[in-house]
């Protein structure tokens, strides 16, 4: 095991995705079952934070209709946080009519991805979130506030910094404990990140409620997630086998993968807890059900090897 790098943190949460932001794009409707199987896996490989599924409109993300069904099959799993997405109210009755204790409210930092995704105007999104999230905090929930088009906007061009901190401030005014910053279509570099994240400390948001969340359309995923650590973020978002995408950003492809980035942590004797072989052996076994192969390197890279 490599020894602790100077200046980086010792240990980094990773917030999994895969079952969520990972399947929400699939066309083909993956059973419940696998969904089940496919948490329990990820969860034997050692994650501790799972994003299960969406209480969204049906119609709206067909694919993650079966929240219902599929959160009873996976919320015993110990040990486990399973966080859920919720964009209103009626979604947060069915998130806690099912016992769900960790909740994520999806903001965005651009007028268009607002009405793409949730229908509303920039701020009339953020007006739904505010009773969404103080009822979710008086029931003691733990609450995560999404921001998309952190870096850029396939309608919109490159997003000032400015436009994010006023959303990330608003969630966090509102009573969010953390915030994900979204690189939805995955445009944004190294450099970018430093000067948002240092906007936002300069605006009174402080690192440790910061997490990232890198889509690798340019392949600047695992360079963005190493820039975040200089700065000091310790929680990543990453999906298993680098599945994803976003049904209402069209040019999003997958998210950074969680094997791509175990891989750089080990490397940089960084603690995950995680076994890289299970990991690895749980995204080709997905990757059988998709009916296609992981786009991750390191799962390409150890399939079927000796870790
Ligand atoms: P709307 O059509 O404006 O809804 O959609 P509405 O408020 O007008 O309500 C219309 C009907 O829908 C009503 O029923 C509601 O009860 C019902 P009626 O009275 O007509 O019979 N309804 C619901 N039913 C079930 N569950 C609900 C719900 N809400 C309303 N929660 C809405 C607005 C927000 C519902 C819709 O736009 C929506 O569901 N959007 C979800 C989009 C989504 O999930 N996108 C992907 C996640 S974001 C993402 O992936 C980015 C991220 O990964 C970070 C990154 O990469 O940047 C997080
Ligand atoms: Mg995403």
């Amino acid at each position: 095991m490599p020894v602790p790098t100077a200046g980086l943190p010792a240990r980094v949460r990773i917030h999994e995705v895969g079952a969520r932001d990972g399947l929400q794009n699939e066309k083909t409707t993956v059973p419940t079952e696998v969904k089940a199987e496919f948490i329990h896996r990820l969860a034997q490989a050692g994650l501790t934070t799972i994003e299960a599924t969406s209480f969204v409109h049906p119609d709206w993300v067909p694919q993650l209709a079966d929240a219902e069904r599929l959160f009873p099959l996976v919320s015993d799993l110990e040990g486990v946080h399973l966080p859920v997405l919720v964009p209103n109210n009626r979604g947060l009755d069915r998130a806690l009519a099912l016992g769900a204790r960790r909740l994520a409210v999806f903001a965005s930092a651009t007028e268009t991805f607002a009405k793409a995704n949730l229908n509303r105007t920039l701020e009339e999104s953020l007006a739904v979130f505010e009773p969404v999230v103080t009822r979710a905090k008086d029931e003691h929930a733990h609450v995560r506030g999404y921001v998309s088009m952190c870096f850029g906007d396939p309608w919109e061009g490159a997003v000032p910094v400015h436009q994010v901190v006023h959303v990330c401030k608003a969630l966090l005014d509102m009573g969010c404990d953390e915030l994900s910053l979204g690189d939805t279509i995955g445009v944004g570099t190294p450099g970018h990140v430093r000067a948002l994240l240092a906007a936002l400390n300069e605006s009174g948001v402080p690192t440790d409620v910061i997490g990232v969340h890198f889509h690798d359309t340019y392949g600047q995923a695992l360079a963005n997630t190493f820039a975040a650590l200089e700065h000091g973020v310790t929680t990543v978002d990453a999906s298993a086998g680098g599945l994803g995408g976003c049904p209402y950003a069209k040019s999003a492809t997958g998210n950074l993968a969680t094997e791509d980035l175990v891989w750089m942590l080990r490397g940089l004797g960084i603690d995950t807890g995680i076994d890289l072989g299970r990991l690895v052996a749980t995204s080709e076994w997905m990757a059988g059900q998709l009916g296609r192969p992981s786009p991750s390197r390191t799962v390409r890279a150890l399939s079927h090897q000796e870790q």
